[in-house]
């Protein structure tokens, strides 16, 4: 679909299907890490392509570190910078105002897929979902990766999972525990094959999860 690898190369769009649906006709903002192409300036945009089609009113908007501005059309902008360089981030997201999605389809190495995710999660709208592609790299050294020990935790497999006892971080036994940051603003993490979705919202608040699945 529309030459991405997320729908035959994955066997992403299933997730994505079950995910989006909620936000299919409403006027979110997109952001996602990596183009596609790599160097070349006018090649890649496939999935940028698939998700101006998907959400209707949506804005969609991506960077990568080569400079893709020839791929940009109506609802579809795109910065050149790293997924790493924090400046940059701020003050691409600073231009673009909040965010319902972010996807990281970038670099996919564990140190910038771990900092990309501290950096951006934070900004991302309370309800929104953060997304993280190819998590196989966690298994492969080139990447920063660790197949022999799954609790290493430089991989973003270890990483993410260690957010999921925040979950529940409430029934510790553990007078004085300060919660963090991302045990009191995520309310779900689902794993899939190399496919992560974290959301962002409070557990005591009435749960956007539940008003979106009866829409959806
Ligand atoms: C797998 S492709 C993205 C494919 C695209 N999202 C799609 O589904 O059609 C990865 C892209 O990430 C870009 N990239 C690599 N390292 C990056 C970094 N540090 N910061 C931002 N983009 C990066 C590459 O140039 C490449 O275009």
């Amino acid at each position: 679909m529309f030459g991405t690898d997320k729908a035959d190369g994955h066997f992403y769009l299933q997730h994505y299907q079950k995910h989006f649906r909620p936000y299919k006709f409403k006027n979110i903002k997109l952001l996602e890490i990596g183009v596609g192409g790599y160097e070349h300036h006018d090649y890649g945009g496939h999935s940028l392509r698939m998700w101006k089609s998907y959400f209707w009113h949506g804005k969609i908007h991506a960077l990568d570190i080569y400079d893709k501005s020839a791929l940009q059309e109506n609802r579809i902008k795109i910065f050149k910078g790293s997924q790493v360089d924090l400046k940059f981030l701020d003050k691409t997201i600073t231009e673009i105002g909040d965010l319902d999605i972010i996807i990281d389809d970038g670099s996919h190495i564990n140190e910038h897929v771990i900092t990309t995710f501290k950096h951006l999660f934070p900004k991302l709208k309370s309800g929104g979902i953060y997304v993280i592609e190819d998590t196989q790299t966690s298994y492969w050294k080139d990447k920063g990766g660790d197949s022999d020990n799954m609790n290493n935790p430089e991989t973003m497999m270890s990483f993410f999972k260690s957010l999921t006892d925040g979950l529940n971080h409430k029934e510790y036994v553990k007078p004085g525990y300060e919660p963090t940051y991302f045990d009191e603003n995520i309310i779900a993490i689902h794993f899939y094959h190399n496919l992560i979705f974290i959301y962002k919202g409070q557990n005591d608040e009435p749960s956007n999860l539940i008003v979106n699945n009866q829409r959806g």
